[in-house]
């Protein structure tokens, strides 16, 4: 049996249909730039997270870059960002000619720790150096970050909070979806994330009018009311139509797939009740589960025998933010982020789709539990 860590033959099998439907509408009417599906995906997205903007752009990190942009980060700025990351949430920053401050992350979530926030806060503060500006909030593997806490954070001392959900559509905290729980939220559309296009795609969310204005306008070279009336320094960021009219075939179905993977991930916890720390669950949290993460000591010794049983594995991430060769000038070396450098040693994510089926999920499940009680006995 071959199984793949993300399946999206099977995902596209599935709605095949409807994606050929809307693709060929699109070589029908030949609008391929800003094209008519742009406009109804960002409403139809607005709709999905219960509100607001969206701005359907060329790349998640095309939306990060864009949120900075539009609040104005720049030049002697400091923007806080978890250490245990992707690249892209920390490179906007340094594009923009602002400073990233790495955060340590809480062991349980693998989220920003309001806590460290707290204190990085008041070092920048203390040292006079740079302005702190904004917190960009990253939901790691689909789970939502502390909101209410780092909100709390950034009202106390006027920064910008700024949400990374790259991985997290679909998934809400205390009720709110997120798109909804930042003042800007930048997500992506590439394949293997819960909503993937056939190439890059992103949106921006936001609820404030002016912004999304803003958004709009940097999206298209800074635009005014005219094409060539140039208001402000912008990029080319837009989606392209043909995505947009995949994401519009694709959306109608990612409830009923966020809810698949909850399942597979419950069937994960059960197979590996008390062998590993399980990806934390909270009572007013729902993951969009883009990754099943556990946490375990010697991690290469189950990857290996995973691999031999033909289950394949990542490691998301192996190296924090501050300890990669072009960000070490900005963080404190080794030791500096304890808790980020220890989840990169231990993190070990498994097989994680909504159309896996029931025999391989028995399958993985047999195997893992098999593997992680020989540890136990050992
Ligand atoms: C946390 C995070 N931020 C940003 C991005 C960037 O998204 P994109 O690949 O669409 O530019 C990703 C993509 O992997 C991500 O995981």
């Amino acid at each position: 049996m071959k199984i793949p860590f993300i399946d999206l033959a099977a995902q596209q099998a599935h709605l095949q249909p409807e994606i050929d439907a809307r693709m060929q509408q699109v070589l029908a009417h030949g609008q391929y730039i800003m094209g008519p599906e742009v406009g109804e995906l960002e409403q139809a997205l607005a709709d999905f997270v219960g509100g607001g903007f969206v701005i359907g752009v060329s790349s998640g990190t095309d939306a990060l870059l864009m949120a900075l942009l539009a609040l104005g980060v720049g030049r002697g700025d400091a923007v806080f960002v978890p250490a245990f990351t992707f690249t892209a949430t920390a490179e906007v920053v340094l594009l923009l000619g602002a400073t990233p401050v790495f955060v340590d992350v809480c062991e349980d979530s693998c989220n920003l720790d309001p806590e460290d926030l707290e204190r990085r806060i008041a070092q920048v503060t203390r040292s006079g150096a740079l302005r702190p500006k904004a917190v960009i909030a990253v939901d790691l593997y689909g789970l939502p970050a502390d909101y209410p806490r780092l909100r709390a954070v950034t009202d106390t001392h006027g920064l910008r909070l700024i949400g990374d959900g790259a991985q997290s559509l679909s998934a809400s905290c205390q009720g709110r979806q997120v798109g909804r729980l930042a003042d800007v939220t930048a997500t992506s559309f590439f394949p293997a994330k819960p909503l993937g296009c056939f190439g890059d795609g992103g949106a921006v969310f936001t609820c404030d009018h002016a912004l999304a204005e803003t958004l709009r306008s940097i999206r298209a070279h800074g635009k005014g009311t005219e094409k060539y009336d140039i208001v402000r320094v912008g990029v080319n960021g837009r989606l392209d139509t043909l995505q947009a009219a995949v994401l519009l075939a694709k959306l109608p179905a990612l409830r009923a797939e966020q809810s698949r993977r909850e399942q597979l991930s419950r069937r994960y916890d059960a197979a590996l009740a008390g062998a590993a720390r399980l990806p934390a669950r909270g009572e007013a949290y729902v993951s969009a589960w883009a990754q099943y993460t556990i946490q375990i000591p010697r991690r290469d010794r189950l990857q290996q025998q995973l691999s031999e049983a033909g289950i394949p594995t990542q490691i998301y991430y192996p190296r924090p933010m501050h300890l990669q060769p072009a960000y070490r000038p900005y963080g404190g070396g080794e030791g500096s982020l304890p808790v980020a450098e220890r989840l990169s040693q231990t993190v070990l994510s498994l097989p994680m789709h909504p159309y896996m089926p029931g025999d391989v999920a028995d399958y993985i499940c047999e195997q893992l539990s098999q593997i992680v009680s020989a540890y136990a006995e050992g």
